[in-house]
């Protein structure tokens, strides 16, 4: 089907790809195909994305979300439920499914909340889901949250998690006690609060930890059995930042100073996903102090222009972005490109680098933390063998029940 210079068994090698139903069928130096420009990358995953959609289709919705991911080399992503309505039940959880279903660009799946009022059923919950569909996790689970139902005790948490077995708990460790209001938020929330509630949930069990912004919590965490992601924005932008985003800086985690965000980068090869958290909030919405930052279509390109750079490793980038998401989260067929695997690959032409700008994006919410910064763009997208850049209509599928087999064991 194409040939070029494929990221293959941890190097580039000059090959062809042949795909049949989807899948990859045949990889190797005399395959034909059409010869692509650039480099060929198994497409991304971004295990953490929130695409708001029902009461919040103003900011995003599971269709723009999804559409932004797969311009960004994005074939599968996982949403989180903090939505409105809270994805705190099965009957939340099969409606969000029910419209994915006809709206989704990219593959798409959704993790369960866990909730002061819904762990003492949490385990059945998940049983009734996972008759129908892939659960990736329960989470993102918040130690601190504005929403005080999402905002969980570490001991409910203790509680939960001996009713839950054989599933990931993906964490947002940011302790109450160290945090207050205030704008900007990176003033008010202090490191200790990562710090400390990591430290703290590293007692109770083994977790994967959501968008780790800090020195001391990533080292913690690489001297325990739990897993952490990385994002963009806590390696890229800093409280320096605060000067060019202005009333759009909060994030939670927020920036941290520059020397962290360093250190972050530097130690790339430490954490073990990058995902992107995209956030999405209106202009009007960050005015009033919302966190968090869309970021779904900007992760691949501007990550793939560092590993041109040489400033990271492309080895680091695909398995971070790929195949470590697709085995910690149990994706089989993902994350890599190899025989019978999904045909799911994205061509850069690392020569086609371009600034970014927010007109040129597809989210809702119709800003970007990284305006100006350069890129390089996936000039081809394909999911499951088909090039979805030249789709217009959602073509992506929700991952049903079949993927449930696997798992780490937690
Ligand atoms: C998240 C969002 O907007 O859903 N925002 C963010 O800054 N990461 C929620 C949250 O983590 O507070």
């Amino acid at each position: 089907m194409i040939r070029g210079k494929v990221f293959y068994r941890g190097e580039f090698i000059e090959a062809g790809i042949e795909v049949d139903g989807g899948r990859i069928k045949k990889i190797g130096k005399l395959v034909k195909g059409k010869e692509v420009r650039g480099v060929i990358l198994p497409a991304g995953i971004d295990v953490h994305v929130h695409l708001r959609d029902f009461d919040e289709a103003h900011k995003e919705t599971i269709e723009t979300g999804t559409m932004a991911a797969k311009y960004g080399g994005i074939c599968l992503v996982v949403d989180q439920p903090n939505t409105r309505p809270v994805v705190d039940s099965e009957k939340v959880y099969f409606e969000r499914m029910e419209k994915a279903k006809s709206d989704v660009h990219v593959d798409y799946t959704l993790n369960l909340a866990l909730t002061n009022s819904n762990f003492g059923e949490i385990a059945g919950i998940l049983e009734k889901i996972r008759s129908r569909y892939f659960v990736p996790a329960v989470g993102e689970v918040f130690i601190q949250h504005s929403n005080d139902n999402l905002q969980i005790r570490y001991e409910t948490l203790r509680l939960a998690i001996s009713n839950l077995k054989n599933v990931l708990l993906t964490i947002h460790a940011e302790d109450p006690a160290y945090v207050d209001t205030g704008f900007p938020n990176f003033r008010f929330r202090k490191k200790e609060a990562e710090v400390f509630a990591v430290q703290k949930c590293l007692t109770i069990s083994n977790f994967h930890f959501c968008h780790i912004s800090t020195r001391d919590a990533a080292e913690r965490i690489c001297n325990s059995d739990s897993t952490f992601e990385v994002t963009p924005h806590h390696l890229l932008l800093s409280t320096d930042d605060y000067r060019r985003l202005g009333y759009a800086v909060n994030v939670n985690p927020p920036l941290r100073s520059r020397d962290e965000a360093e250190w972050l980068l530097k130690h790339f090869h430490m954490a073990d996903i990058l995902a992107s958290d995209h956030a999405p909030h209106t202009l009007e919405d960050k005015k009033s102090g919302a966190p968090g930052f869309p970021g779904v279509e900007t992760m691949y390109p501007i990550f793939v222009h560092l590993a041109a750079m040489r400033i990271i490793r492309f080895g680091d980038l695909v398995e971070k972005i790929a195949s470590n998401p697709a085995r910690i989260f149990g994706f089989r067929g993902y994350g890599e490109i190899r025989v019978g695997n999904y045909a799911n690959f994205a061509v850069f032409d690392l020569k086609n680098v371009r600034k970014i700008r927010a007109e040129d994006l597809h989210s809702r919410c119709d800003w970007t933390p990284y305006e100006g910064f350069n890129a390089v763009f996936p000039d081809k997208v394909y999911l499951k063998g088909t090039d979805v850049l030249e789709v217009a209509e959602p073509t992506g599928e929700v991952l049903g029940a079949e993927f449930q087999n696997y798992k780490k064991s937690f």
